[in-house]
């Protein structure tokens, strides 16, 4: 897969040196040529002859080291790469990196590289979810440096949750999809964020609580897989993930007219934003004078956008989301038949750590089989991940894509 690829490994202290040393081999048996740098933490964990005897080159690990021909060692090493994996990547190393901070052989290459950085995060649960590791995480993910999301399960310390690092075959796998320009190359991915505003008058709007978080982390991801991806989102303090284009609108009329003008030639289409359901019906052009002690608002219903997306829909992969307090996944199930949906993305907003605003989700992937896949609570961007996977799994077993050799 990976023939003739030149992929510099950095490497980091954690109890997962080990896998890394599994990774190199796989690497080499795809193809690849593979430099390795070591941290002064790794080293403690596995000695620098183990890399180097299986990568077949000699190991960096000093910016201090007698060389056998002069160079400026991290700066050939940079040039060298196509790719630099850093695998396992500790929170200290990210938190240099997001910092730029340079005090060692891998985070002074890593400044001078210019090729793609894809980062392989593995540590304990706490640590990884700790705010200040997520922050750097986006931090790095917006500076366009590829996260591959670690794996769940039993870890070395003990505890049970995210924080392992993947099993290297699914490394490589991602390294080469990253690297042919991402899984969803050649796909347009539309992504709706964020509220719609309605206004009441000019200083007045009736709005919601989302923040967009949730769908902007869907577009950042699906920009990061090589799709080429439209957002259209309300209101919302958040950054455009880079190499997304966006729309911004505000009311729920206009995110339609944005969306369906999107559409035609979309491949996937994700609905996340929380439309307002109505609208003032007669908008006052001046500022409502507060003269009476009640003040009734005429409301009329907005457009259905999902539901009008569903009736045109032709080869979209369509998916709505649905935020719940009660009755989720019947509820659910109503909106999938409805609206006719791929997929549903269910939500129970009630739920601490859900919906609104939070930097975490607990979702449902509902299908129109009856198929449920559940999430744990998790980060926004590791339910954006796992959406994307379920989608990319989905539409590639479709009996009309295998028809045209996609
Ligand atoms: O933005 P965050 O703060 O991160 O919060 C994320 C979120 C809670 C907003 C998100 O996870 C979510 O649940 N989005 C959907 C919210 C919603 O409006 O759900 P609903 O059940 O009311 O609508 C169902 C679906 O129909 C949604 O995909 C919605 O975009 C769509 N819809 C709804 C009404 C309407 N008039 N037109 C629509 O297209």
């Amino acid at each position: 897969m990976l023939a003739a690829k030149k992929i510099l490994l950095g490497v980091c202290g954690g109890i997962a040196v080990y896998k890394a040393v599994e990774l190199v081999s796989r690497l080499r048996r795809e193809g690849a040529a593979v430099k390795v740098i070591m941290t002064g933490s790794a080293l403690k964990f596995v000695s620098q002859l183990t890399f180097r005897e299986i990568s077949g080159n000699p190991v960096a690990a000093s910016m201090w080291a007698d060389i056998p021909v002069y160079n400026v060692e991290h700066i050939a090493l940079a040039e060298w790469a196509d790719a630099l994996v850093i695998a396992p990547a500790t929170a200290n190393v990210l938190a240099k990196l997001a910092s730029g901070i340079a005090d060692d052989m891998l985070t002074t290459t890593a400044l001078a590289v210019k090729a793609p950085i894809i980062l392989c995060p593995a540590m304990n649960t706490n640590m990884y979810e700790n705010p200040v590791t997520q922050s750097n995480l986006e931090k790095l993910a917006a500076r366009g440096l590829k996260i591959i999301q670690p794996a769940s399960g039993r870890l070395a310390c003990g505890t049970y949750g995210a924080g392992r690092l993947p099993e290297p075959i699914d490394i490589v796998q991602e390294i080469d999809d990253y690297l042919r320009g991402g899984s969803m190359s050649g796909l347009k991915v539309v992504v709706t964020a964020g509220g719609t505003i309605e206004p009441v008058d000019p200083v007045r709007y009736i709005g919601n609580r989302s923040s967009g978080k949730m769908g902007y982390a869907i577009a950042g991801e699906a920009v990061r897989r090589g799709a080429g991806t439209v957002l259209v989102s309300g209101p919302s303090s958040l950054p455009v993930p880079p190499g997304v284009t966006a729309i911004k609108v505000e009311t729920a009329v206009e995110m339609k007219d944005a969306v369906l003008a999107e559409y035609g030639d979309a491949d996937i289409l994700i609905k996340a934003a929380a439309v307002a359901d109505y609208r003032v019906k007669d908008i006052c052009a001046a500022k409502i004078k507060k003269k009476e002690e009640t003040l009734t608002l005429e409301l009329v219903k907005n457009p259905d956008i999902l539901k009008e997306l569903g009736r045109l829909k032709t080869k979209q992969y369509l998916v709505g989301f649905a935020a719940e307090t009660d009755n989720l996944v019947e509820n659910a199930r109503v909106k999938i038949k409805e609206k006719n949906l791929d997929m549903i993305v269910a939500n129970d907003v009630s739920m601490p750590g859900a919906g609104f605003n939070h930097d975490t989700n607990i979702v449902k992937f509902i299908y129109p089989s009856g198929e449920i896949v559940s999430m744990e609570k998790a980060s926004k961007q590791e339910i954006a991940a796992k959406l994307l996977d379920q989608i990319s799994a989905a539409i590639s077993s479709r009996p009309e894509r295998d028809s045209q050799g996609c």
